[in-house]
């Protein structure tokens, strides 16, 4: 048989790449483009919208899938997926910052915590963490930051895609360079919703009429030239134009319908981890489905924890993480693979028999399986 590529497969279902990908991530299911999914996974999500699946192969009669193990697991998925349907919320964005060396990435990151009400005063940014949320009108927006970070490229690996929407970061003095384009490139592979910022709009060069006609000779026209990718210029070091950026953010979430079911055990990404004295293995995760607890026991390949406690991007303690939230996690028995898939099981004892399981698996295949890219690069996104 052959595989059921997702970009193909949502080309036959008439849905936007990145739809099917999200859908398939509510499911638990974290598969990119071009990677293959498995048969009953297609059926259920074909009959969600609709339709009845059958395989095709190339010049050969269609084939149909046996009728009877059909129903049979129509009625059970059915009864899940309605389930599932009735408890998926709204959660927050999950937003990448991609762009040239010397754009000003971390530059727009800092502006934009700096503009995050709920971060107060207490004195700017306590500590450095892969990932951060901030408070805008009310709601959260999730960011990732140090992207080229090698926590990303295993994430690519795994096919494992945590973001929504990617900012593309463009100096206003500059325009496209060729990092701007390599990035570019692999937001629209990963099928995310692309925004423009044209940074640095305070310097003397700066020329946005250039930028924005580069962007129309990439075909991601701005809006304001007819096309449909939306354009904010900002300066990141005067700090103009990033409550705009967030407003739009929010617009771009809003048509994305970002959902998840925070009621269900928790499920997500491994950002980075590290061991650090006197606390043990530590992790930043971003959780995508479900609600991670304190006293939950998770599994990550190899590693697993009892949650002995969790904080946020500002060191607090927090009790829960719901969708989309990044916590950093310690109760760990070693530091999981970043861009590896952590999920919460029954108890501490199932997460350290699966934890062993997965040991026993790597040993037997030693060299043949987790060759994740070595080379850190802008891939490293999605
Ligand atoms: P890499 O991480 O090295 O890829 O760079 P980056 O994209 O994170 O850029 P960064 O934020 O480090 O900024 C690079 C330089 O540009 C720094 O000297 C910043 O102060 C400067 N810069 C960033 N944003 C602005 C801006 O809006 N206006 C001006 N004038 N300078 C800026
Ligand atoms: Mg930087």
């Amino acid at each position: 048989k052959p595989p059921i590529i997702v970009r193909d497969f949502a080309t036959a279902l008439g849905m936007k790449p990145f739809k099917l990908i999200s859908e398939l991530m509510e499911m638990g299911i974290f598969a990119s483009m071009n990677q293959a999914i498995d048969e009953p996974v297609a059926i259920k999500v074909g009959e969600k919208h609709g339709f009845q699946l059958e395989i095709k192969h190339r010049g050969e009669a269609a084939q149909q899938i046996q009728q009877s193990a059909k129903e049979k697991a129509k009625v059970k998925e059915q009864a899940a997926a309605e389930a599932e349907v009735q408890n998926l919320a709204m959660r927050p964005p999950v937003v990448c910052i991609l762009g040239h060396v010397d754009h000003g990435k971390t530059s727009l990151l800092d502006a934009i915590r700096k503009a995050d009400v709920a971060a107060g005063e207490a004195g700017g940014i306590t500590q450095h963490i892969g990932a951060y949320q901030i408070e805008h009108s009310e709601r959260k927006i999730t960011f990732l930051d140090t992207p080229g970070h090698a926590a990303f490229t295993k994430m690519r690996a795994r096919g494992a895609d945590v973001t929504d929407i990617a900012v593309l970061v463009v100096a206003a003095d500059d325009g496209f360079m060729p990092q701007t384009d390599e990035a570019l490139k692999h937001a629209q592979n990963a099928g995310v919703t692309l925004m423009v910022a044209i940074n640095k709009m305070d310097v003397k060069g700066a020329n946005i009429e250039r930028v924005k006609q580069q962007m129309q000779e990439r075909n991601i026209a701005p809006e304001d030239w007819g096309g449909e990718t939306v354009t904010v210029p900002v300066s990141a070091l005067k700090g103009t134009g990033i409550t705009d950026l967030l407003d739009m953010i929010l617009l771009q979430a809003d048509v994305l319908e970002l959902k998840a079911n925070a009621k269900t055990e928790a499920s997500g990404i491994i950002i980075e981890s590290q061991i650090e004295v006197g606390r043990g293995p530590l992790a930043t995760v971003i959780v995508q489905r479900g609600t991670l607890r304190v006293g939950d026991s998770i599994v990550c390949g190899p590693n697993w924890a009892k949650v002995r406690a969790m904080f946020d991007d500002q060191g607090k303690n927090i009790k829960e993480a719901p969708p989309s939230t990044p916590v950093r996690v310690i109760g760990w028995s070693g530091a999981p693979d970043s861009g590896a898939e952590f999920k919460s099981v029954k108890n501490a004892r199932e997460a350290e028999n699966l934890a062993e399981e997965a040991e026993h698996l790597i040993r037997k295949n030693t060299g043949t399986t987790d060759a994740a890219p070595k080379e850190v690069s802008v891939e490293s996104l999605f």
